[in-house]
Order: C-alpha cells, then sequence, then structure tokens
C-alpha cells in the first residue's frame, strides 16, 4: 500500500491533504509517512525471519528523532557515523548495545563518549584506529568490542561518490591486510574482537556485489577460525537501493534469502545497517513555485527549494520524481526546476516533462526521505526546512523549520574590533 496518493486529483500523505500541510507550516518541508516507515522497515526486518539478527538502521540516512524513535520502538538498533549520532541515538531511546558505529575518521573524544555509552561494536576501518580504541579502552578500564571493517574489492555498480568497496575507495581495511588486523587486534589487551563488518556502497540495485562481499568475508572467517579467533557477529552493511525511476532494485526478501542462503548455516549473528531501503521513498520534500520564467533556450520553473534542501540531484546527478499537489491539467512543459540559491548546479530537475504548474503551485520531490535532510545546508543563509510527519489524519512538525536567529547561533564579533 503506498502512502502518497491522490485522491480527486489532490496528493494525499496517508489521510492528510499535503496542501494543508503546506499552508500551515509553509514551505519547502521534508513530510515523512509513518505507515511507510514502518512498513518499509518491519518488511526488511521480518525478511529474515528466524535468523538471529539486528537491523541497524542508517542514522545518517535521516536523523530526525521521531523516525529513530519510531525504528528503535521496532526493536531496531542503529549504525552510527559519528559522535553527533550517538547522541541522537541515545537520545531516542536506543540501548546501546543495540548500536554499532562505523567510519573511517572516528576523532578521541567520539571514540571515547561511545566506550563510555557501552556499544555493540566499533566497526574498525585501519590499524591506527585500532591501537587508538585499545589505548582508549584501556584508560577508561573497559574492553571495547570490535569488529574490522573488510574492504572486499568488489564493484557496486553504483554511481562512483557512493560506491565504498573498492580497492581505490578510503574505506575499511583490504582482506590481505584484514588478516593482520585480526591477529593484532587478538593480542591488543583492551580490545575484544567481536565481529567482521563490510559496507561495499550504496544504491545498490543487483544482488551480485553482495554476494560477493559476502563469500569473500566467509573466507575471511575461515581463515580467523583457524587462527583461533572466534568471532560473533557478521555485519553486511547497508547499500541495498529503492526505485527513483525506473531501477528494479531486489525486494528485501530477495535480499534477505541470497544473504541467508550463502551464511550456510552459520552461527554468526546477523547486523544489517539498512539506510535508504527504510526512508528513501517514505519521504517526499514539498515546495512551492515561485516563479515561472522562460528563457532563451530553456523553460524555467523556480521553486523555493534547491540544492541546500536537496543536494542529491546536484551532487550525483540524481533523478527525483516531481508531482503536482493538484494536479488538474494535462498540459505539460519541459523545463528545469531550479531553486533559489545561486549557482547553475542548483537544480531538483533538468529538462524534465512536468505538468504546467504556475506561480504559487506546490511541487513535491519525491523519494527524498534518505539523504534529504541530513544533507542539507544553510548555504545562502537559508534556514533549514521544517520535518514532518503524518500517521493516518494527523500530522506533527518533528522539526521546526529554523528562523533567521538560529542562523546566527554560536557567532560573534570578537572583543577586539573595539581596540
Ligand atoms: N553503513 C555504512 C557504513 C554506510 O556508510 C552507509 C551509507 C550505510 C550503512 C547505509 O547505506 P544505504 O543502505 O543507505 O545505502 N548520500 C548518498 C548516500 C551515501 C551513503 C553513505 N553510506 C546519497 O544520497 O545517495
Amino acid at each position: 500500500m503506498h502512502h502518497f496518493l491522490y485522491r480527486n486529483n489532490e496528493l494525499y500523505c496517508e489521510d492528510v491533504p499535503i496542501r494543508m500541510i503546506a499552508e500551515k507550516v509553509g514551505t519547502p518541508f521534508y513530510l515523512y509517512s509513518h505507515a511507510t516507515l514502518k512498513r518499509h522497515f518491519l518488511i526488511f526486518n521480518e525478511a529474515f525471519e528466524g535468523i538471529e539478527r539486528l537491523v541497524c538502521f542508517s542514522a545518517k540516512a535521516n536523523t530526525n528523532l521521531a523516525v529513530l524513535k519510531l525504528f528503535e520502538s521496532l526493536g531496531g538498533g542503529l549504525d552510527i557515523v559519528s559522535g553527533g549520532e550517538l547522541y541522537r541515538g541515545l537520545k531516542a531511546g536506543f540501548s546501546p548495545d543495540r548500536i554499532v558505529y562505523s567510519g573511517v575518521g572516528k576523532r578521541v573524544d567520539e571514540i571515547d563518549y561511545a566506550l563510555d555509552a557501552g556499544i555493540l561494536m566499533f566497526n574498525v576501518e585501519s590499524l591506527e584506529e585500532l591501537e587508538l580504541i585499545d589505548k582508549r579502552a584501556g584508560l577508561l578500564k573497559t574492553k571495547a568490542p570490535v569488529s574490522i571493517r573488510v574492504n572486499p574489492d568488489v564493484d557496486p555498480k553504483t554511481h562512483p561518490y557512493i560506491s565504498t568497496g573498492l580497492k581505490k575507495n578510503k574505506f575499511g581495511i583490504d582482506t590481505e591486510t584484514a588478516i593482520q588486523a585480526y591477529r593484532f587486534a587478538s593480542k591488543l589487551e583492551n580490545i575484544d574482537v567481536t565481529g567482521i563488518d563490510c559496507h561495499i556502497g550504496s544504491q545498490i540495485t543487483e544482488a551480485k556485489p553482495f554476494m560477493e562481499a559476502l563469500e569473500s568475508l566467509n573466507a575471511l572467517i575461515d581463515e580467523l577460525k583457524q587462527m583461533g579467533i572466534e568471532i560473533r557477529y557478521l555485519d553486511m552493511g547497508g547499500g541495498l537501493g529503492i526505485t527513483y525511476n525506473d531501477e528494479s532494485p531486489p525486494h528485501p526478501r530477495e535480499y534477505a534469502r541470497a544473504i541467508v542462503a550463502a551464511l550456510k548455516g552459520s552461527h554468526l549473528k546477523l547486523i544489517l545497517e539498512p539506510g535508504r531501503v527504510i526512508v528513501g521513498n517514505a519521504g517526499i520534500l514539498v515546495t512551492r513555485v515561485l516563479y515561472r520564467k522562460s528563457g532563451k533556450v530553456k523553460e524555467f520553473v523556480i521553486a523555493d527549494a534547491g540544492m541546500n534542501d536537496l543536494m542529491r540531484p546536484t551532487l550525483y546527478d540524481a533523478f527525483h520524481a516531481i508531482e503536482p499537489v493538484v494536479a488538474t491539467e494535462n498540459k505539460t512543459i519541459t523545463a528545469d526546476v531550479v531553486g533559489p540559491i545561486c549557482e547553475t548546479g542548483d537544480f531538483l530537475a533538468l529538462d524534465r516533462k512536468i505538468p504546467d504548474v504556475k506561480k504559487g503551485d506546490l511541487l513535491v520531490v519525491m523519494s527524498a526521505g534518505a539523504y534529504g535532510f541530513t544533507m542539507s545546508s544553510n548555504y545562502c543563509s537559508r534556514p533549514k526546512a521544517a520535518e514532518v510527519m503524518v500517521k493516518d489524519n494527523r500530522f506533527h512538525v518533528v522539526k521546526a523549520r529554523q528562523n533567521y536567529e538560529d542562523l546566527v547561533v554560536g557567532e560573534s564579533i570578537p572583543p577586539f574590533f573595539d581596540d
């Protein structure tokens, strides 16, 4: 059941007309469907039925506290990559032993924070990081649970900016060095070697790269066994893609079936770090048309949301469908849908066939629930958009729109200006 649907030519989120929210909240705003978030999480989690697993939602895709709280209440864990995400996770009520911490650049204060909180596991990405975690754990008189993030050198066949498991990528430790890392880690006094981890990329639309990665991890696990290193967790990372346009990624059930088959009855607890597949199509960005303008060679629709709100089209040339909130006319135009930012790269869509909208009309940018708000910025001093969640016939502002005051929080004029 899809939860962004037209009724009498008007787009609803569940049982709430989007136009009504826009009138109350103003534009632009991100809009999330509670039913869709919940359904996506449950489908993913239940796809691994019968397998001991923990679905750690990847916070970076959508860090709103309400979104995190929902997944927490559904029995999820959390995949974090910073102290800030740990803070949010704990604030949303995640038990620390359901939090895994990935990322190539963990700072000392972040490591201490995670050790102090007592997280489930650090996914370690370098030998130097391993040494540092050992040292900090010693100082804090604790043991750090650690898995090594392996870079299995597989091609995820996705946008180069979001592929992470190739030799040339900065992520993880190559399979040969990983063995060394395990040997080293097993000798460190304050490290508890508990798992193995990989994450090969994002928006992956076929099962094969995951299978290749798993094969390489399985070989490593066997090698570790021979070395006398017994681990408990196998973290497959995230990366399963979604349909933005005409992609047809494997259904989570298909993805799960392939992974479970490749596990061959292993007793390891499976950890998964899905982000996009859970939230991507559970959220949209709602924007209002400010102006129409006909250039010499192009038609422009100027919206009040831009690359500061949704970075993906600019950064990855990503496709996001654009739909009208009120679908009345059949007439279409081919236009660039652009934002108010002073950059040529500020667009939501290029040469896109859309309805013949006019000044004041509302448009929605689809599939914006993942890496939408979290990647937004204050560029050109534009306050960040509001975030709204709908459940049935109710809506709630889960993050207030920023105001001008918010823009200058923490800024001050140095006293030496008065010298
Ligand atoms: N685990 C780790 C260690 C990750 O680095 C990521 C994403 C995930 C899990 C979740 O991946 P997902 O299931 O969402 O594919 N900003 C880009 C995506 C960057 C993904 C970074 N890492 C975009 O908008 O497409």
